[in-house]
């Protein structure tokens, strides 16, 4: 059976639920995390805490947990599961209050939501030895991205339309006409001069744990890295191409709009960091 952790009770999955008027479900007035599990251990647990704290923080949402608290209880989620590998979903919104936009006046809880799921890291794997196609879309989502809210509707679309195209993610290009990330990834090249290039992290894109993983990745071979936006021309004509994420680690990008990336065939570096990646994980 599977199980779901929604505000202090573990619940099987299919009777776990929120209020109608709980403020994530109503304005997406909530953010959350996503962490791998290999081998049972949470990946870049640390990184991911942080970053969660951060979001919480810029809405001002309180702190609902303790971080000591929370990882009993993907711990108890994960035993009752008995997910070894896979990944951990949490969300908390404002909680629930009558539909009104600003924020509740008298102080409620928020809400905590827990789910897990097991993941195939073997056809992962078989995926990043391939690589995969991306197609470019308009970036179409508002001006803190930083943040990581549920206000997902644009990652939707950009998700659905790149399958559509018969494509794995879509990189989102801004109105400078530079990529600033995936739908759910952050975006990287190799130059032809061997520069690994990804967009600098302002408000205009998720500040990816992976992506600063790889930021320590690369430093330990002693490989510079430019934080810049990119144009879908640049991409096309790069020597390789990548994407990061929790769930994904680095993958090969051997397809932008139907261009090849270099040969066709993922790029040595790129799965040079994967592995290093891996490796310390
Ligand atoms: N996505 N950019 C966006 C828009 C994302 O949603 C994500 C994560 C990333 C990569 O961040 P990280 O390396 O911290 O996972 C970049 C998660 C996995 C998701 O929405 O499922």
């Amino acid at each position: 059976m599977r199980f779901a952790y929604v505000n202090g009770r573990f619940l099987p999955h299919g009777e776990a639920s929120i209020h109608v008027e709980d403020r994530g479900f109503q304005f997406a007035d909530a953010v959350y995390e996503v962490w791998s599990v290999r081998e049972g251990k949470l990946m870049d647990a640390d990184g991911h805490f942080d970053r969660l704290e951060r979001s919480l923080g810029e809405l001002r949402i309180p702190t609902p947990r303790s971080r000591a608290a929370l990882e009993h209880i993907i711990g108890e989620l994960l035993r009752r599961n008995r997910i070894r590998n896979g990944l951990v979903y949490l969300q908390i919104s404002r909680g629930q209050a009558r539909r009104d936009h600003a924020f509740p006046k008298q102080a409620v809880q928020p809400t905590i939501v827990l789910t897990c799921k097991r993941l195939d890291h073997a056809a992962a794997e078989a995926r990043a030895e391939r690589g995969i196609a991306v197609v470019t879309v308009p970036d179409q989502r508002w001006a803190r991205c930083d943040i990581k809210t549920v206000n997902l509707l644009p990652n939707v679309l950009a998700k659905q339309a790149a399958h559509e195209a018969g494509a794995v993610e879509a990189w989102q290009v801004d109105r400078d006409g530079r990529i600033t990330e995936g739908s759910s990834t952050n975006a990287w090249i190799v130059t032809k001069a061997g520069k690994l290039v990804t967009r600098q992290a302002d408000h205009g894109i998720l500040h990816g744990i992976t992506r600063a993983r790889i930021f320590k990745c690369a430093q330990d071979v002693g490989l510079e890295i430019e934080e810049r936006g990119f144009t879908p021309q640049e991409a096309y004509e790069a020597r390789e191409a990548f994407l990061t994420s929790a769930t994904s680690f680095v993958t090969p990008v051997v397809s932008i709009d139907n261009h090849s990336i270099a040969n066709g065939e993922p790029g040595l570096l790129t799965l040079s960091l994967r592995e290093a990646y891996l490796g310390e994980a």
